[in-house]
């Protein structure tokens, strides 16, 4: 049952190749070769062969007179294509006549010319609750992203992976590669750090904001400052009439002094007197 399954896959592979399907593309690189070749039969000296490009005539041979060689055909009537560009893709579609006008057999193929992928390179982002990796490289379109950790496929395919801080262990590494038809390319593995200190830019100090600490730390040192001068300014004005007064109160001390330094001579004056 199994073996017969095979087989006739097998059988429908052979008979029905998918490049020869006029819906499947065939992708090339830009600067490959490309041959588009007619099944079975191989033109002849007396058919008639044409070819077109998206509906131009692009060549034409009548009998053995070439009439149009935009391209290059061997000879077998394949149809040569070297060093493709971008703006060759597209139907090619290949006819052969008999000398009667007959249609003996035509070919159809659809080609798209692909540059490769730029190699990728991972930007590390470290957020609040985690890191972002994200997946950047030159002309991103009509590609598709996967992602390694640890060197393992992860199971994501966008461009930007989000990993939280639960799920970042230290040493884990990523990359993340860029595929498309013809082409895939790998960025270098990254480490993603993020120190405590990153991740606290928006830390919070009592319950608050800091930002909000600050303001509002700040805008108590200005009330404080107000306040000392306010002070400043009451203390020189209510201490003028007091020095006043402490001066008066100098000159009081000093009186009682009087009399000590008044009775001294006298004192001196005594023994000189009872000398004398
Ligand atoms: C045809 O083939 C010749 C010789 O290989 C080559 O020099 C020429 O560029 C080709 N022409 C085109 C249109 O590809
Ligand atoms: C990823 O990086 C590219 C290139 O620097 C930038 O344009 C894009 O906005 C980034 N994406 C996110 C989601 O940060
Ligand atoms: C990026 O894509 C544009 C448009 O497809 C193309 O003109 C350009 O050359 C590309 N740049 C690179 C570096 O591949
Ligand atoms: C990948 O993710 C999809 C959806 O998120 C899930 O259904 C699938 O089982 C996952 N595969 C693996 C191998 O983890």
């Amino acid at each position: 049952m199994l073996l017969n399954l095979t087989s006739v896959l097998f059988i429908l592979i052979f008979m029905f190749p998918p490049g020869k399907f006029v819906s499947s593309c065939i992708y090339k690189a830009a600067g490959d070769k490309v041959v588009i070749s007619f099944d079975d039969a191989k033109s002849q000296e007396d058919n008639d062969l044409r070819w077109t490009h998206n509906k131009q005539k692009v060549y034409i041979r009548k009998g053995s007179q070439i009439k149009l060689n935009k391209l290059n055909v061997s000879e077998d009537g394949s149809l040569i294509l070297e060093n493709i560009q971008k703006d060759q893709s597209g139907e090619y579609k290949g006819v052969i006549y008999d000398a009667d006008g007959k249609l003996i057999t035509e070919t159809v193929q659809e080609l798209c010319v692909l540059e490769p992928v730029a190699e990728p390179i991972v930007l590390v982002e470290c957020v609040e609750n985690g890191v972002n990796l994200n997946c950047t490289a030159v002309n991103v379109t009509e590609v598709v992203v996967s992602w390694m950790k640890n060197g393992k496929k992860a199971n994501m395919t966008h461009a930007v992976l989000h990993i939280s801080s639960s799920e970042l262990k230290p040493g884990d590494t990523f990359s993340c590669t860029l595929r498309n038809q013809i082409s895939k390319k790998s960025a270098k593995n990254v480490e993603p750090e993020c120190s405590e200190t990153d991740k606290s830019e928006k830390k919070y100090l009592f319950g608050l904001d800091l930002w909000w600490t600050l303001v509002i730390l700040t805008g108590g040192g200005g009330f404080l400052l107000i306040l000392f001068i306010i002070c400043l300014v009451c203390v020189s004005c209510c201490c003028r009439p007091n020095k006043r007064k402490a001066k008066r109160e100098e000159q009081h001390q000093l009186v009682p002094l009087m009399p000590y330094y008044l009775n001294q001579p006298d004192d001196q004056q005594k023994p000189v007197t009872s000398f004398g």
